[in-house]
């Protein structure tokens, strides 16, 4: 594998893979040194959790990291994204972790002359594979297996690469899918999937009850202007009365930023049932093993069944 850009593009076993070796990451199993190896981090698009968590996944994994400003790179001065990533493989980075508000951005870079290898990091509405993948290795962490599994995702399903990227990779584990919020962002490409439930039924239902963010920045004017921080809690929010709805043993998932009293109540964000924070924590092993898997010295120094016993179960 020489990128990561799409769940698409991932196969189960694939995914189970990573899942595995990112497990064996958290419990210390395998370590891995990559002192030789140089990683840029090139987010175009604001983030907390993903770049930093990439900064320590990196770190853990011994890499050198390069340091790229998007404010004040020659991007500004028009140079292309394929020039920029031209430009920085030609110094010897590795390894170029791309955040970009364009989506499918990666489409450009591809089919070129380029040795790096590329993370997708978030494009758009598009996809955001690594938080997919830290998404479904919290679920199998806590139920060991997807198949049956009944997941509700609620929000803003519309603008979200989280519910792109998860409702499919979930749909392919045979994990069943389920949907809320405003009607409006259930789009076809998700009614393709699963039913619309609302969020009572979901919360009553649902092992996995999955919220987002309303994504202010992607929505027109008039949305804006429209939109109820309160009367959108009250339908949609999830708020104690309806964790009390849920099974013992429901996971509830969210995969941040948070807007506390829009998608969900102050007191549930670190209530038993959160996996919140579990999830960020994941994500650092998980990201170390998407590059480990990409361009770990195992890649290089054994033969493919060696690679294999290595990480597979
Ligand atoms: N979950 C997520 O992608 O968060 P950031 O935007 O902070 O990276």
């Amino acid at each position: 594998m020489k990128n990561i850009l799409s769940m698409s593009q991932l196969s189960n076993e694939e995914i189970f893979n990573l899942i595995h070796l990112a497990m064996d990451f958290k419990s210390g199993k395998i370590r891995s040194n990559n002192s030789d190896k140089f990683a840029m981090n090139l987010f175009f698009e604001d983030s907390t959790r993903t770049n930093t968590s990439f900064q320590v996944a990196e770190a853990k994994l011994g890499m050198k990291q390069i340091d790229f400003d998007a404010r004040h790179s020659s991007v500004n001065k028009g140079e292309s994204l394929y020039d920029t990533i031209k430009t920085v493989e030609s110094m010897g980075v590795n390894l170029a972790v791309i955040r970009h508000k364009q989506d499918k951005f990666y489409e450009e870079l591809l089919g070129k002359n380029l040795k790096i290898h590329l993370i997708n990091a978030g494009d758009g509405t598009g996809q955001h594979p690594s938080q997919s993948l830290l998404d479904l290795m919290t679920i199998y962490e806590r139920f060991g297996y997807f198949e049956g599994l009944k997941v509700g995702i609620i929000g803003d399903l519309k603008h979200s690469r989280v519910a792109h990227s998860d409702a499919e990779a979930l749909t392919n584990l045979g994990a069943e899918v389920n949907f809320g919020g405003l009607k409006e962002w259930y789009s076809d490409e998700f009614k393709a999937i699963g039913p619309h439930m609302n969020v009572d039924e979901l919360c009553q239902e649902m092992d996995i009850v999955m919220l987002l963010r309303v994504q202010h920045e992607r929505l027109a004017d008039n949305e804006n202007k429209e939109f109820s921080k309160e009367s959108y809690f009250k339908e949609f929010g999830i708020d104690m009365r309806r964790v009390e709805m849920m099974k013992a043993d429901t996971m509830i998932m969210h995969p941040a930023p948070i807007n506390r009293g829009v998608e969900i109540a102050d007191d549930v964000v670190e209530c038993n049932k959160s996996y919140i924070f579990k999830q960020m924590e994941n994500g650092v092993y998980m990201r170390m093993a998407m590059i480990e898997t990409l361009l770990g010295v195992k890649q290089f120094d054994n033969d493919p069944d060696q690679e294999r016993e290595f990480v597979l179960r």
